[in-house]
């Protein structure tokens, strides 16, 4: 099992590429399995919840060329299976979109439950309740979403909470129905309206991606599109952030900077230094961190995938600070984590009290899921000493060549296999 052995200490400094959005990739994946033409995609993130969902697609019959890391082609015109069983698709959370896609095409999708980062509970009533106001049956059974339509009829559907996935999923299904369907409490995030943008692009007709009301008039069908996915606003986020809890200045270069609102005014509020330009960002951090305080929100709040970053960040600073995640209420499992390292942080239910304690100490560590994987690593590179991070499974599923990128930026960061290996690695850096 690979583990990242890490040497505090070093500010990160330097320049670094953001890829392709994970998550609006996903989605956009499912898509293209809605028209029997090709559909070439750029900037297609090579991670490994990415690589899970390619693989199932090409289990039910689509056509995959990669024409290079982060292009795609593909076509979809020889499904022969609408049943997604494939045993990785169950870990990854994105593989309900196939529900979405296949439904809105074949009116017939058998998908296995979703898995992903461990939260929270991570309910689908809405996609469900989506599904059905469109005229389909769902049942879940022997671990499979199953779903069938006679016909696929628009419908004006109240979301009941902010859901990315089910303003996703019904956005599918709803391309291919026939009428008008008018979704509201819809989710705004970038991904979103990614993804809308590239269903128009296929001859979709949907309007208001972006605002909480999305209109979508139903067409028969779709053709195939060329297509490049939006910067990773996590990815990007997450970099800034590197600068914040490592003391340093980073240029974070090919990003939306609209989408990164909410973390640039809270890296403002703890001291850092923010330069926006058209395309780049760049942190720099050369005062102590401030205290603030931060509640999880759906876009344009702050992303519930920057909380374990800003709780980190809040772990070195003067003073106390309230972190509350409104979004899911299991997200604070890497507080023990960081408490080993030496962090002050009591969780109670959804919220973290932090009393920052100035700096970490390294220790064995391991990743809970993705985002707070990430976080750790952070932690590890600002720690006096040396860290072990094990478990780094998760933070692959959704950061493309993270230790590389670091080590670009100054970072003592290595892939240990055992014990022997870290060994070497702390005589070599020590
Ligand atoms: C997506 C992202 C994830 C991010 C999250 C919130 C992907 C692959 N994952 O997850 O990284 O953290 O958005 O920005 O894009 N809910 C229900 N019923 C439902 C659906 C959701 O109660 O049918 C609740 C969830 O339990 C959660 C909240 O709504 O409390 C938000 O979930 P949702 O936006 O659906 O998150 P995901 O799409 O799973």
């Amino acid at each position: 099992m690979e583990r990242y052995a890490i040497k505090g200490g070093n500010p990160l400094v330097g320049e670094v590429e953001i890829g392709g959005a994970k998550n609006a990739a996903l989605p956009i994946l499912a898509a293209s399995t809605m028209t029997n033409e090709t559909v070439y995609i750029d900037n297609m993130p090579d991670v490994r919840d990415i690589n899970v969902m390619l693989s199932a697609m090409k289990d039910i019959g689509v056509l995959e060329e990669r024409t290079g890391r982060h292009q795609v082609t593909l076509n979809a015109g020889n499904i022969h299976s609408l049943v997604v069983e494939n045993d990785s698709i169950k870990k990854i959370r994105a593989s309900y979109y196939l529900v979405g896609a296949l439904l809105g095409k074949y009116h017939h999708a058998e998908v296995a439950l979703p898995g992903g980062c461990d939260i929270g509970c991570r309910a689908i009533d809405q996609h469900i309740k989506g599904f059905k106001a469109l005229g389909a049956e769902v049942v879940i059974e022997h671990g499979l979403i199953k779903a069938k339509a006679e016909n696929l009829v628009g419908n004006h559907i109240y979301m009941d909470c902010v859901s990315v996935g089910a303003t996703i999923n019904i956005l599918m299904a709803a391309t291919l129905a026939e009428g008008t369907t008018i979704i509201e409490n819809a989710a705004k995030e970038p991904h979103v309206v990614d993804l809308a943008n590239f269903l128009n692009s296929m001859g979709a007709r949907i309007k208001g991606a972006g605002t909480d009301v999305i209109r979508v008039k139903g067409v028969t069908k779709l053709h195939g599109s060329e297509y490049t996915i939006i910067p990773d606003q996590i990815e990007a986020g997450t970099f800034m952030f590197a600068a914040a809890i490592t003391k340093g200045d980073i240029l974070v270069k090919n990003v939306i900077p609209k989408h990164l609102e909410s973390i640039t005014a809270k890296l403002l509020e703890i001291g850092c230094e923010v330069e926006e330009s058209d395309d780049c960002m760049r942190v720099v951090a050369s005062k102590p961190l401030k205290t603030t305080h931060v509640k999880t929100l759906p876009y344009p709040g702050y992303p519930t995938d920057m909380q374990p970053q800003i709780t980190t960040a809040l772990a070195m600073a003067q003073g106390t600070s309230i972190v509350t995640d409104t979004i899911f209420e299991n997200r604070f499992k890497y507080v023990d984590e960081l408490i080993k390292m030496g962090a002050n942080i009591k969780v109670e239910g959804t919220t973290a009290i932090i009393d920052g304690v100035g700096h970490f100490t390294g220790a064995t560590i391991s990743a809970p899921d993705l985002r707070a994987g990430a976080a750790l690593v952070l932690a590890a590179l600002s720690a006096d000493g040396f860290t072990l991070v094990e478990d780094i499974q998760y933070i692959e599923r959704g950061y493309e060549d993270f230790p590389e990128k670091l080590q670009s930026l100054g970072a003592q960061i290595e892939f240990v296999e055992n014990e022997r290996d870290f060994q070497k690695f702390q005589l070599k850096t020590g």
